[in-house]
């Protein structure tokens, strides 16, 4: 019932010591401590997780001017579908990307040559005592990283958008048909690894020759080999072990050390 695999897009993870789901800011404000799980796309959490948990289900989406201001947990698709029924451009890179806008924020989620980092205008954030505004010139964002301290919890973030009469439904379709051309669909967290600079990670995996390699139902996808696939019942060792023969396999191969997009939840 309380098992984090429900919550996460890989559908792996055990019971953790206690499970909250928070709807509201302030509901969330009191779990300040606790993991923040968002959209759980792109975590591995492990049967064993010591650790107090809230999955952010707030979703409050408010249109201020060319602004929109967004509970951290509201699902990046739900704010872009708002932005382009506003006219409002900015967000239409994100197509297909399963994430909430606190986990994009802290991630720097990225595609399609843009990135959070160019549309965060501030963040609302907590520190278990009280609510402050960062501003974006006091964030230094870099390939898929932020210096936002993890004492922080993320409670809104707004976005800072342009009235636009392009066809952004159409820019946005695009990117969502690169998506689905390009990787697989099912339980994955995306992509697995960043890509080192200047080579793309998929393409080392690829070449090391492990497309569709598996250890139990953790299975590297056929489509786009920085994908992990779990075909049902894999557990969050076989996929960790996997992560391992991989870099190790690509470090063999090419010489070049792959690092983790993903982040680890419990023991492993
Ligand atoms: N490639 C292969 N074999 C593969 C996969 C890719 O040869 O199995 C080659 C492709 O042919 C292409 C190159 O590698 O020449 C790059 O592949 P792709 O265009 O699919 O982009 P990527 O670098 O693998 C990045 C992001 C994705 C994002 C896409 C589209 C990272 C780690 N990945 O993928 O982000 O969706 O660009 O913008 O930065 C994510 O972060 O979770 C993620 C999926």
């Amino acid at each position: 019932m309380n098992e984090l695999k429900r919550f996460t897009t890989f559908n792996i993870g055990g019971t953790p010591q206690s499970l909250a789901v928070a709807r509201t800011v302030e509901e969330l404000k009191q779990h300040y401590g606790a993991y923040v799980l968002g959209n759980g796309s792109n975590v591995l959490a492990s049967e064993r997780v010591s650790r107090d948990v809230v999955v952010n289900r707030t979703a409050e989406i408010v249109v201020d001017g060319c602004d929109i201001v967004a509970d951290s947990g509201a699902s990046l698709s739900a704010i872009t579908a708002i932005a382009m029924r506003n006219n409002l451009k900015g967000l239409e890179w994100t197509a297909g990307i399963p994430a909430t806008a606190g986990g994009a924020a802290i991630t720097n989620a990225g595609a399609n040559g843009s990135c959070m980092a160019d549309v965060v205008k501030s963040l609302t954030v907590y520190d278990g005592v009280s609510e402050r505004i960062v501003m974006r010139n006091e964030i230094e964002y870099g390939y898929r990283k932020s210096s936002i301290p993890l004492s922080f919890m993320i409670l809104r973030v707004r976005f800072a958008l342009t009235k636009s009469e392009q066809d952004l439904r159409a820019i946005y379709s695009q990117n969502m048909a690169f998506r689905r051309q390009h990787q697989p669909r099912g339980f994955t967290a995306g992509c697995i690894f960043k890509n080192p600079i200047g080579k793309s990670a998929g393409e080392l995996i690829d070449c090391a020759g492990l497309k569709e390699y598996n250890i139990g139902d953790a299975v590297v996808s056929g489509k786009h080999a920085n994908f992990i696939i779990n075909r049902g019942f894999a557990v969050s060792t076989d996929v960790a072990d996997l992560i391992n023969v991989i870099k190790t396999r690509v470090y063999e191969t090419s010489g070049i050390e792959l690092e983790e997009e993903i982040r680890y939840l419990g023991d492993f």
